[in-house]
């Protein structure tokens, strides 16, 4: 079951948040952006209770949303979780108002790269060195693009 996320899910998202990415958002930060009413999150509740496993979340600026961040518990991975958030989530970002998507990904996260190019995302730019990884080389960000609705 996927539902709107609430300030009394940051706990839950910042938990998967940490599998995915090398820097963690804290439970603050998640607070902070659910509190924010220009940012939209879903998120994945198994079975309709219990622990989320999967979750999306947005910032609306006019007709303009950016995907901030997408993740899924790695245990549910590969099951089809992602895409089903991601088009709950675009179809609630085209009914608030947005009309465009962006996103930013790192040039080597072949999971994420194949999900959004699956939902028509294409590429408008990339940003070198963009991620700071510690004790590795930077990796660029390549910075994509999809018309909603
Ligand atoms: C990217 C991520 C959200 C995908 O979640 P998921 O629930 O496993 O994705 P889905 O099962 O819905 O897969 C959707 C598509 O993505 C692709 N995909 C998913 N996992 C993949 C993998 N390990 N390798 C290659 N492609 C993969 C597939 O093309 C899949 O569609 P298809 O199999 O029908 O062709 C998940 O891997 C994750 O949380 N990664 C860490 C966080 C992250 O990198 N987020 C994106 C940052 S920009």
């Amino acid at each position: 079951m996927i539902v709107a996320a609430r300030s009394a899910d940051a706990d839950a998202l910042a938990a998967i948040h940490v599998t995915g990415f090398e820097r963690g958002w804290d439970v603050a930060e998640f607070e902070r952006l659910l509190a924010d009413r220009a940012v939209l999150g879903h998120l994945a509740r198994p079975g309709g209770r219990g622990v989320p496993n999967g979750f999306a979340l947005s910032r609306i600026v006019l007709d303009e949303a950016e995907l901030l961040t997408v993740a899924v518990l790695p245990s549910a991975r590969g099951a089809g979780l992602a895409r089903a958030i991601l088009t709950l989530h675009f179809g609630r970002l085209a009914g608030r108002g947005a009309r465009t998507v962006f996103l930013e990904v790192a040039e080597d996260n072949a999971p994420a790269l194949k999900l959004y190019h699956r939902f028509g995302f294409a590429e408008i730019g990339r940003r070198a060195g963009y991620y700071k990884r510690p004790g590795r080389t930077p990796a660029t960000a390549i910075v994509m693009r999809r018309p909603l609705g």
